[in-house]
């Protein structure tokens, strides 16, 4: 199957969600309190996006589905991405850049604490998420540190957990994807560890 074009079709994609909001933007669309309209927006997209990030690696495991893995990195870009609008949006539109009530959201309330959190440690991951830092940081450090997705993935739905103002199921829903998404993890790594032990490297099998 030819996947050349996978990539190109996911920044397009990727671009819809923004080119949707700017277009309702432009064209008075987004409602009475546009402020709480594009929060919940870019939250939600950030949110899907960050699972299909997770989710493309235990399904690029499942025979057909390999070329998947070419997506994972500008998934998680547009993460970054929808993140940063979204957190940029709170601080510019809604608080307007008054500090006293950034700091007393990042020292009091949970739920900006947890969003940050998640926010934060996407900063180093969207900065090494080029060939070249892979091959300046070598590939075991940097996998190593594009572990901090999980915790994440962990921060941002405990952030939409404890946002405690919506009546929907969506927060929950969210909460056992990822619970399904970390469990596939673990399953993957036994059956991986498992498989080293049956097929031990040949100068391990000759040492024996
Ligand atoms: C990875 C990081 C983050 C994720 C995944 C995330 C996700 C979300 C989600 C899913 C919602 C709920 C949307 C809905 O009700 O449909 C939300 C709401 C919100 N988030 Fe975040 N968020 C993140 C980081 C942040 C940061 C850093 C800030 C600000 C400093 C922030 C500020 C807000 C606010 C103010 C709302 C409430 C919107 C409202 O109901 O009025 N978030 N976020």
């Amino acid at each position: 199957m030819k996947t050349r074009w996978f990539p190109r079709l996911m920044f397009v994609l990727g671009t819809l969600p923004f080119c949707w909001l700017a277009w309702r933007w432009v064209h008075h669309q987004l409602g009475i309190n546009t402020v709480e309209t594009v929060a919940r927006y870019t939250g939600d997209w950030t949110i899907r996006f960050l699972m299909l990030t997770l989710a493309i690696t235990p399904l690029r495991h499942i025979p057909g589905l390999q070329p998947l893995a070419r997506l994972r990195r500008m998934s998680g870009l547009y993460t970054f991405f929808y993140a940063t609008l979204h957190a940029l949006h709170y601080w510019a539109r809604d608080v307007q850049w008054n500090w006293q009530i950034i700091q007393e959201d990042l020292t009091y309330r949970r739920f900006f604490i947890a969003g940050m959190i998640a926010w934060t440690l996407m900063i180093p991951l969207a900065a090494t998420s080029f060939d070249r830092a892979i091959r300046w940081m070598g590939g075991r450090r940097w996998r190593l540190l594009h572990k901090l997705i999980y915790v994440t993935a962990l921060a941002g739905v405990v952030h939409y957990l404890w946002q405690g103002k919506t009546a929907t199921l969506d927060p929950l829903g969210y909460a056992l994807l990822l619970t399904i998404l970390l469990a596939s993890r673990v399953v993957l790594f036994w059956k991986r560890k498992r498989r080293s032990h049956v097929n031990p490297k040949p100068h391990l099998a000759h040492s024996n």
